[in-house]
């Protein structure tokens, strides 16, 4: 029944062969990973990425060994879409050698707040920079010949009731941050995109026809295969009618139903199926291919070395500190020095084929120290711990501190931005008593640094993939010159967030801040006072920025050539970053954006030049009037700097652009602080009023969608509840971002993902016989659970 035609399939001819009954069954998934294969139509096996591939046997359990790359939030520290391109590539060839056809990555959403759950698995706050690195990273996985799976579609930016919570963003926000990425990376034709979790402006991201139809086929004309993400999808015909083409997983046999139901009642007709099944075929002949090749470890895991090093980041180094040398007497001091997390946890944790541990790191460079645990991550404090370390310090030229939060998980939100308290006291403690200090952060995202002024040195080792920790110890002792520059902002505090920002992980987010996130908005503040600001990072090598030329190119573009001096002996990589600043005020915009940047190489005491090339589109802003992007006409400043606080050379240029009206904003959005942002004048900027949050369903009113936090108050609900925090004690540490993770997700994911992620564990029967009981049908419902079927 597969019609071939020169090797390709016959896309129209193949549907034609279909019959109704099977079209319906490819609408969804077959078992956790494939699609459905009729006949000789071969399935297309999916995995996660993005840190590596995590092909698994079965369920989730028990993912094949692959080299595991740094995370996307270390990556993009890197600013090296070349470097992107290499992990890609090489992400893609273990996915051929495995017989994975589509890879569920890259992770492209901003990072709104500091405290997202998956921010790890971000590149960035920055649209454009997230953008060109996930469309980097597009392109290598698919120079191999396996699909890339861009996710997730759209505003997925907390992790807290992630499959119900509602992003509420005004549209000038939406097209210029939170859409952004995906439009640039689908530059890059990513086989397929996946729907996010939550909802955006009131409608699930996998029934959002707006989102998933109107934006991404029809403004942006994208003629991939759009996926749900895992148990995403709510009512599969709504999601059908929106755009969605397939539905993961499996749902054994409840998403079939629901179709058919639609059907028989002419809701909808074959050529809606038949839309999606052509883009499932194309998807099929585009990536389908037998597993081929192998790869080279060795190579491959040289390129997760030389990627840590590209993003490990040199924060602080007061009087040049560091390098260190191998003649001083170090200590090292931390638990996380024997098991420092260099991944985070979720459908993105690979089986790491090897890792390195901080300790081991130091061994391999030949580094002599004496170790400490100094705190223990079990205990809140422990003294004896705490004085065997200040007693270990002494006399030291050197104290090499391992600190960071527990490893990140899917599924549960940062609760602070604090290091463990034992963590802090030990600094504090060492620096009080006047030892140089030196900060290895092993932490996902910023934390605070309450200690900041008294250490010497920090280094953010972050979670940097299975070499993470020889690229940081070799960032200590100098065998590299760190490059790395901060991809996102390291706020001072939480506290900066006030009133405006606290729209964070309730079931209805209020994006209020609209387009002023990360370091647009700590540059309005009064102060613009942050920890580390975005873009920043040092290295050993003494530049300067000495001069800057602009040349318009292509009547709408410009050339920005820029002068750099090493005056140092040592070589370096300075990665240039071009904001603009736009003065023509007919706008409000951020003070500065960044609109490109540049990675250039400059050798010990020379010169070097780097031209970054500012296209029109960096002048851009959304029309919410006219629904397009548009350059105010006016004057812009072009700021050269190396981090978004600073301002090494500046040129002003006159941009012909294609408006010249004067935008008028609410008044709390004028203010530099916007953190009374009220009510009335965020309806303003959405143009409707807030939505209102939904009635919890009540006994009688559950359905399928309900989770188990709705009805954990019926005789069914304690029950599940007692067994699942039984479970719960099994996993992950007590208060660990995994045991949170694991209960929040049981706890708040309706019935129907449980049912559906359970991969036929849970019978259909079994889930709907549950909310029968909850609804106080008592037998009715055990006769459904106890039911074969
Ligand atoms: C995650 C996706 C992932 C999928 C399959 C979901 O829980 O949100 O990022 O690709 O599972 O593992």
């Amino acid at each position: 029944m597969v019609i071939m035609s020169e090797e390709r399939l016959d896309i129209d001819k193949t549907l034609a062969y279909l019959t109704l009954d099977e079209k319906i069954r490819m609408l969804s998934g077959d078992g956790m990973w494939h699609t459905y294969g009729v006949g000789e139509l071969p399935r297309i096996r999916m995995s996660d990425g993005p840190t590596g591939l995590r092909m698994t046997e079965f369920s989730f359990a028990s993912a094949v060994p692959a080299t595991c790359y740094p995370t996307a939030s270390m990556l993009a520290n890197s600013w090296d879409p070349a470097l992107l391109y290499s992990v890609g590539a090489a992400i893609g060839k273990e996915a051929t050698a495995m017989g994975v056809n589509l890879l569920l990555a890259p992770g492209v959403n901003i990072k709104r707040h500091p405290l997202g759950g998956r921010n790890f698995e971000y590149y960035s706050e920055d649209p454009y920079l997230a953008g060109e690195l996930a469309k980097a990273y597009i392109s290598g996985v698919q120079s191999t010949g396996v699909g890339a799976c861009v996710k997730h579609f759209a505003a997925n930016n907390q992790e807290t009731l992630r499959m119900y919570s509602d992003s509420v963003i005004d549209k000038r926000a939406l097209f210029e941050l939170y859409l952004k990425p995906f439009e640039i990376a689908l530059q890059a034709q990513p086989a397929a995109v996946m729907c996010a979790y939550n909802k955006l402006n009131g409608e699930y991201c996998s029934e959002n026809k707006y989102l998933l139809t109107t934006v991404l086929r029809d403004k942006w004309n994208y003629d991939g295969v759009v996926i749900s993400d895992w148990g995403a999808v709510h009512d599969r015909t709504k999601s059908l009618k929106a755009g969605l083409d397939l539905a993961m997983p499996d749902s054994h046999g409840l998403f079939e139903q629901n179709v058919q139901a639609a059907i028989d009642r002419g809701e909808i007709s074959e050529s809606t199926i038949d839309r999606s099944i052509k883009r499932i075929l194309q998807l099929t002949d585009n990536v389908y291919l037998e597993p081929y090749g192998d790869y080279d470890t060795d190579a491959h895991d040289r390129l997760s070395y030389n990627a840590a090093v590209a993003s490990v980041v040199l924060l602080k180094n007061e009087n040049d500190f560091l390098p260190l040398t191998k003649d001083m007497r170090v200590a090292v001091i931390g638990e996380l020095a024997e098991n420092a997390p260099f991944q985070g946890g979720g459908s993105s944790q690979v089986s790491a084929l090897k890792s390195v541990t901080p300790l081991e790191a130091l061994s391999y460079r030949a580094v002599e120290y004496s170790y400490y645990r100094g705190y223990s991550s079990d205990e809140k404090q422990n003294a004896k711990l705490l004085a065997e370390a200040l007693d270990g310090a002494t006399g030291c030229d050197a104290v090499i501190v391992y600190v960071g939060q527990p490893m990140p998980f899917e599924g549960a939100d940062r609760s602070s931005l604090d290091l463990p308290p034992a963590q802090n006291r030990l600094i504090s403690e060492l620096t009080s008593a006047g030892h140089r200090v030196v900060v290895m952060l092993c932490s996902a995202c910023p934390v605070r640094m309450p200690w900041v002024n008294r250490v010497k040195s920090i280094i953010y080792a972050g979670l940097n993939g299975q070499n993470g920790a020889l690229a940081a110890v070799d960032a200590l002792y100098g065998r590299i010159n760190p490059r790395g520059k901060l991809a996102e902002t390291f706020p001072l505090d939480l506290s900066e967030f006030e009133v405006g920002r606290s729209d964070f992980g309730g079931e209805i987010a209020l994006y209020r801040e609209s387009i002023f996130v990360g370091y647009k908005y700590y540059d309005a503040l009064d102060d613009g006072k942050v920890l580390f600001p975005f873009g920043h990072g040092l290295s050993y090598s003494k530049i300067s920025y000495d001069s800057m030329d602009v040349k318009r190119v292509n009547g709408s573009d410009f050339d920005v050539t820029v002068t750099l001096t090493n005056s140092s002996v040592r070589d370096c990589e300075e990665i240039v970053q071009a904001y603009i600043s736009d003065c023509s005020g007919r706008v409000l915009r951020p003070k500065k954006q960044l609109a490109g940047y540049m990675k250039v190489f400059v050798e010990g005491q020379t010169t070097a030049t780097a031209t970054i090339r500012l296209s029109r589109r960096a002048f851009e802003f959304f029309d919410t009037e006219d629904d397009e992007f548009k350059v105010p006409d006016g004057e812009y400043v072009i700021i050269v700097a190396a981090s978004a606080t600073d301002r090494k050379l500046q040129a002003t240029v006159k941009v012909d652009g294609n408006y010249s009206d004067h935008t008028t904003y609410p008044a709390s959005y004028l203010s530099p602080r916007r953190t009374n942002i009220s009510d009335a004048d965020f309806e303003t900027l959405l143009g409707h009023a807030l939505p209102k949050p939904k009635k919890k369903p009540q006994k009688g009113e559950f359905t399928l969608d309900c989770c188990l936090d709705d009805i954990k108050n019926t005789f069914v609900g304690k029950m599940a509840k007692r067994k699942l925090m039984k479970r719960a004690k099994s996993v992950g540490a007590p208060d660990s971002p995994e045991r949170n993770a694991f209960i929040q997700t049981a706890m708040f994911a309706p019935l129907s993902a449980v049912y559906v992620m359970s991969d036929g564990a849970m019978t259909l029967n079994g889930a709907k016989g549950i909310v029968e009981m909850a609804n106080g049908n008592f037998f009715k419902g055990l006769m459904l659970l106890l039911s074969k079927k």
